[in-house]
């Protein structure tokens, strides 16, 4: 334990005072009150010294009876007792309000079919009616089928005879060629026909307008009075549709048509028939050329486009209506 240097020099003073004062000692006591030394340095602290003994048990007097303690923690909740005595009935209650009114039950089943009744007396006859009106005339009836042929007649009367023919020429190997050849080309004449009947059985229709052909081959005036000739004019197309017709016609049939126009009027002004200028074309490139200062007419070729051309050569001759 440290102490207060102060504290230290106050207590060797009180003790060497002490040992002055007892009686026992004081032979060898010197009293000698000289000026008290500087206190000296505070010592350091000695080492632990051992645990002394117990102490004798003190006897202080007995207290003051101290205030009563604080109350301690409930206890635990104790067991249920045992259930008491049936109580008296009480007295009876009053009336409950009416319950409320049941929904309706299902309708009962459909009682049986009642027994027929006697049949009533029959009434006295009535008297008979006025004539009705007349009825309407009905449809008229099926034909009927037909007779069965009469019987054959009698055999006429022998006719009179003949006047006598007129004699035949002698044999000639000459007319005979000839004939050959007339038959040679009625025959060819007859396919042309025949060629130019299938053309004319199958028409083509554009819009409002229908294209024809009877396969005719000839120059442009020629061409014009063919189509009047038969109430039509000749082919001339104002629009596309129009002219993929026409070039249909010419690939079937093989050969270049004329077209319904011309600049025979004024050189390079290509106009209708009726001295309109033209709304709708399809030149060959480089066409129209006038090549040789001749050409005032219009073929349309088999790829479906124009050229002018010579109006004195043959083409093939296309209607309209
Ligand atoms: C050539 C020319 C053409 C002309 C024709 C006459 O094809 O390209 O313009 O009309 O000959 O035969
Ligand atoms: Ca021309
Ligand atoms: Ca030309």
């Amino acid at each position: 334990m440290l102490l207060h240097p102060f504290s230290v020099f106050a207590a060797v003073m009180m003790l060497m005072t002490a040992f002055c004062q007892s009686p026992a000692n004081q032979p060898t006591c010197i009293a000698v009150q000289g000026i008290p030394g500087i206190p000296g340095l505070p010592g350091r602290d000695g080492p632990k010294g051992d645990k002394g003994d117990a102490g004798p048990p003190g006897q202080g007097l007995k207290g003051v009876q101290g205030p009563p303690g604080k109350a301690g923690p409930a206890g635990q909740k104790g067991s249920t007792g045992s259930p008491g005595q049936k109580g008296d009935q009480g007295q009876k209650g009053a009336n409950g309000s009416p319950g409320i009114t049941g929904a309706s039950g299902t309708p009962g089943l459909k009682g049986a079919t009642g027994f027929a009744g006697t049949p009533g007396l029959a009434g006295a006859q009535g008297m008979k009616g006025a004539q009705g009106p007349l009825g309407n005339a009905g449809p008229a009836g099926q034909k009927g089928s037909t007779g069965s042929p009469g019987s054959k007649g009698d055999q006429g009367l022998k006719g009179a005879a003949g006047t006598p023919g007129i004699p035949g020429a002698p044999c000639d190997m000459s007319r005979v060629i000839t004939l050959e050849k007339q038959l040679s080309d009625l025959q060819k004449t007859m396919a042309l026909n025949q060629k130019v009947l299938q053309l004319l059985s199958k028409s083509w229709k554009v819009g409002a307008k229908t294209f024809f052909t009877g396969g005719t081959i000839s120059n442009f005036a020629n061409a014009k009075s063919e189509c009047a000739r038969v109430g039509s004019r000749l082919a001339v197309p104002i629009n596309e549709a129009e002219n993929k017709a026409l070039e249909e016609i010419v690939k079937k049939v093989n050969k270049e048509a004329w077209l319904a126009m011309s600049d025979e009027k004024t050189e390079g002004k290509f106009v209708y028939l009726d001295g309109n200028p033209i709304k709708y074309s399809k030149w060959n490139p480089g066409e129209p050329n006038d090549h040789k200062h001749a050409e005032d007419c219009v073929e349309i070729q088999s790829t479906g486009k124009w050229n002018d051309r010579s109006c004195s050569d043959d083409h093939l001759v296309i209607c309209e209506l």
